[in-house]
């Protein structure tokens, strides 16, 4: 890359960023990741990226877990690890190697967000790292006959606690461990603390860093984005991953009660975790209560939006120049389609004759075609234009006559257009007319 162009990136990609950070200032984000991702060593270039969160003032809680710690140690002791129902069995022998497992892998994670190497990502960082006594547990008790002795679930989260310690510019580190108010130890589920947290903290954001990419239908499909409604249909699926299993569930959950987003990435992706909360699209699925995407009728304060929408292909001369202040008299014809709050999309619905209406200005940002946001708006207005009693819908097109005949239109002449906007049709344009019963 020649200096020019990556002075030309670096200034662009930097200003694309900016209204996240000023978006995420304050905000709270947990932050779940098990061990593999810390023996697999990823942590490290986590630490990197945690360190630039924290340092954009986000308030940040981190949740490890240690399972293949665990196993090792359990191994070093000739001791057997058992599973019920996706708990281990943790007897007295068992926590030891809990405890031991639990209490390296956090010092890790402390020793590793405390660097401050020159020449790294960490120099001149001072995060100051806490761990506490926040998460009160309870043991699992007897299940299907099986004691689960020392496995325990989340009873209580001191949530006002860690608000005071984020408060003051704190990160806490949490381990997949709680006490219980008669002073014992129990051994819980890293997934199971980081969603208590974060529904106890109503978080903006719960991130898991999971041993796949995100989530894929039955179809192998990779899904960015799932309501809760249709993650909980996957959340059994064979095909997912040992991490996915495990988090999903708890992403439905957490998503339902009050997180704002819950995120699913890959830890071996350098760099996944900015990128997902930095980049309008992200790298990997994201699980949210209510669509992310939603088709409404314009409004005044979207007219900013429509220019900077459709004035590239007014340009480009794919769509007719509309001012602004013919926009301002007929922003009530406008349909837009929205993605993550930010207007992707937009189509108008004008009546020339009584039966006869004419969809116009229908555009889609060239970073979001081909996600049907075209088809969508395009049946959008033929809902509108049936309810207002029009009974066929004409369009005028110079470049995407196919789009329209693969989607119910077929040629017209311009005879056929109403006599108004037959007086109207701009002969040097000569743009195809194409007519839809509807
Ligand atoms: C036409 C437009 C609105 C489609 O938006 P979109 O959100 O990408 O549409 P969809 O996702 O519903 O449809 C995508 C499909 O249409 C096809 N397509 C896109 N542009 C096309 C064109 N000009 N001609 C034929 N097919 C086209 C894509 O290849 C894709 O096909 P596939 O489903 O087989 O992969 C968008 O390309 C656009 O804004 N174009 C510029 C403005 C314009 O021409 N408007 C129409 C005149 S008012």
């Amino acid at each position: 890359m020649t200096d020019d162009l990556y002075d030309e990136n670096f200034v662009a990609w930097f200003r694309a960023v900016t209204p996240y950070i000023n978006a995420f200032r304050g905000k709270t984000f947990v932050v779940a990741f098990g061990g593999k991702a810390i023996a697999g060593g990823f942590i490290k270039t986590l630490a990197y990226d945690v360190n630039l969160l924290a340092s954009l003032g986000i308030r940040l809680i981190l949740v490890h877990g240690a399972r293949p710690q665990i196993e090792e140690e359990l191994q070093e002791k000739g001791l057997e690890s058992k599973y019920h129902r996706g708990y281990r069995i943790t007897d007295a022998d068992t926590l030891d190697c809990v405890l031991d497992a639990v209490g390296s892998v956090y010092l890790e994670v402390e020793a590793l967000l405390s660097q401050g190497l020159p020449n790294t990502p960490m120099a001149n960082s001072q995060i100051r790292v806490i761990g506490g006594n926040f998460i009160t547990a309870h043991p699992i008790g007897v299940l299907d006959g099986i004691d689960l002795q020392y496995a325990g679930k989340v009873r209580k989260v001191d949530a006002e606690g860690l608000k005071a310690q984020l408060g003051i510019g704190n990160i806490v580190l949490l381990s997949c461990q709680g006490t219980s108010p008669t002073g014992e130890i129990f051994n819980l589920q890293m997934e199971e603390v980081a969603e208590a947290v974060a529904i106890a903290l109503k978080a903006d954001k719960l991130v898991f860093l999971t041993d796949s990419r995100g989530v894929t239908d039955g179809d192998g499909e990779f899904q960015d984005a799932l309501t809760a409604d249709a993650a909980e249909l996957l959340k059994d699926g064979a095909w997912l991953s040992t991490d996915l299993k495990r988090y999903l569930p708890c992403a439905v959950r957490a998503s339902r009660q009050g997180v704002g987003r819950v995120h699913l990435i890959g830890y071996e992706k350098d760099g996944a975790l900015l990128q997902e909360v930095f980049t309008h699209d992200g790298v990997g699925t994201v699980v949210t209560r209510e669509s992310l995407e939603a088709i409404r009728e314009a409004r005044p304060d979207d007219i900013g939006a429509l220019i900077a929408l459709i004035e590239p292909m007014e340009e480009e001369g794919i769509l007719v120049h509309r001012p602004r202040e013919l926009l301002e008299r007929e922003i009530d014809r406008f349909s837009v389609m929205e993605h993550d709050g930010i207007i992707v999309g937009c189509a108008a619905l004008y009546r020339h004759a009584d039966d006869v209406g004419e969809l116009a200005c229908l555009a889609v940002n060239a970073d979001h075609r081909e996600w049907g946001y075209g088809e969508l708006l395009m049946r959008r207005i033929e809902m509108r234009a049936k309810k207002a009693g029009i009974k066929r819908l004409f369009v005028l097109t110079t470049r995407t006559e196919h789009w329209f005949v693969e989607r119910g239109f077929r040629i017209a002449k311009v005879d056929e257009l109403p006599e108004k906007k037959r007086d109207m049709y701009n002969y040097q344009r000569r743009s195809k007319v194409l007519f839809k019963p509807l």
